[in-house]
């Protein structure tokens, strides 16, 4: 099989260097031949040592190749990405990209037309890095009716939240060494506002609830409002707070989707998943339970992912375009949660604050499973329940009845609580 692959950076240079040391490896990558290499600064320094005259800036020509079989895209970002990939497959070329961002926003569009020219799309980088959990849920947990999706898919704000438990350290503190080691961008959006998580969730869902949902249409929070207090609280409570990306398909047409922070209970497997690493816990009919776990980026672990999906498509492309079956985009889209909640408020310090509270929640029939206060500053009264079981939109209801009392000073967290 011949290839030729977009962007020679991180993942691409990965990729290379497993293309060109094929010894020991899966034999079919010594039949793997690349042929040219697409990127945007030809007199960059490479640290993969290339032969002959394989790089060029002009993508165009290698999506036009009629030498090239399967093409790599680790370019990154929407455009040219989107269109070079289109071009590529309307040349009858297979693809295989890391790139989540593109199948989180096009998926729909690439696959439809993957279909209709009988190539296959693969895209098993574009989630938890290395972590073959893209192949696992088409193909090896393909006997299941798979109805929930539980992830840990962003390892920079993972980081974060394991610094800022195991360490005591602030948000600001945590952030400031992410960006230290290398986990968070300069810029950190994406991250902490749950964008990358939201891109992900879209991708799993597509591939393990057969349903089409553009990460756009994902409810989300980030972790930006999650203070040192609230990390306290979680360990008194057995928690530790994560960020969760959820697909649960609750009826055969209804979807519940979010990505958000949780208190996840310190006996359920996704609570001892710390730093920079992913996890994504599976639950279907008949398997149960299934959590896949590791490096969530990198060089290495996503050039792995990057390669399997080649090694698969070379060895079998009739399974692999089955893979690309036409989603399901009917499904009604929720962000409905049942589940209980953690709330954190800040009251003026008054002797009725709490039982006022409790009350509010009595009107709205959202039970207080328990109640505790205590004074944090001169006047200053902070309040912590933990409910029973609601809706999340009843829930809703009595906050912001809450938030009209006269003393209450700010809501400062909400957090649904994951059970083990
Ligand atoms: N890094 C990770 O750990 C990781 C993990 C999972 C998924 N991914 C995904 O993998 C993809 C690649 O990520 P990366 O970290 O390898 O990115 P990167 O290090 O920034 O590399 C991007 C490569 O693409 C080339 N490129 C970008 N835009 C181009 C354009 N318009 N024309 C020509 N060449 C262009 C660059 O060329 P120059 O070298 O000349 O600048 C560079 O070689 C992204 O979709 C990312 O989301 C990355």
């Amino acid at each position: 099989m011949k290839i030729g692959i977009l962007g020679l950076g991180t993942v691409g240079g990965g990729v290379v260097k497993i293309l060109l040391d094929s010894i020991g490896r899966n034999p079919i990558l010594s039949g793997i031949k690349i042929v040219r290499i697409g990127v945007r600064d030809i007199g960059k320094v490479r640290l993969v040592s290339l032969t002959g005259n394989q790089l060029t800036t002009q993508l165009g020509e290698i999506v036009n190749d009629p030498e090239i079989d399967l093409i790599v895209e680790v370019m990154g970002g929407l455009e040219p990405a989107r269109s070079l990939i289109l071009q590529a497959i309307n040349n009858g070329k297979h693809i295989v990209t890391a790139n989540k961002s593109l199948i989180a926003a096009h998926g729909l569009e690439i696959l439809a037309l993957a279909r209709d020219k009988k190539v296959c799309v693969a895209f098993e980088a574009a989630v938890g890095g290395g972590i073959p959990v893209i192949q696992c849920l088409q193909k090896s947990l393909g006997a299941n009716r798979i109805h929930k999706i539980t992830g840990i898919v962003n390892g920079t704000t993972n980081y974060i939240l394991s610094q800022m438990a195991h360490k005591g350290v602030s948000y600001d503190k945590a952030l400031a060494d992410a960006t230290a080691q290398g986990y968070a961008e300069a810029d950190p959006t994406a991250d902490v506002d749950g964008i990358d998580a939201a891109e992900k969730l879209s991708v799993l869902t597509l591939v393990g609830l057969d349903s089409w949902v553009s990460s756009k249409k994902i409810s989300r929070l980030g972790i930006r409002s999650i203070s040192e207090k609230d990390i306290t609280y979680a360990k008194a409570m057995n928690c530790t707070i994560k960020l969760l990306a959820n697909a649960h398909l609750r009826e055969s047409d209804n979807l519940q989707l979010d990505v958000q922070p949780y208190l996840v209970e310190n006996a359920h497997p996704l609570a001892s998943i710390n730093d920079a690493f992913n996890a994504i816990f599976i639950e279907g009919e008949p398997i149960g339970q299934v959590m896949l776990y590791g490096q969530g980026a990198g060089e290495g672990a996503t050039a792995s992912a990057v390669v399997s999906d080649i090694i698969n498509i070379a060895s079998s492309t009739a399974t692999w375009q089955n893979a690309n079956a036409e989603p399901d985009q009917a499904k009604s889209i929720s962000q409905e949660i049942n589940s209980n909640f953690y709330i954190r408020i800040l009251t003026e310090q008054k002797a009725t604050a709490a039982g006022a509270i409790a009350w509010s929640f009595g009107d709205f029939q959202v039970a207080p499973r328990a109640i505790q206060q205590q004074i944090i500053d001169e006047g200053l009264l902070e309040i912590v329940i933990v409910t029973e079981l609601v809706l999340k939109t009843k829930l809703d209801g009595a906050i912001n009845s809450i938030r009209g009392l006269p003393y209450v000073k700010e809501i400062a967290n909400v957090i649904p609580i994951l059970k083990a």
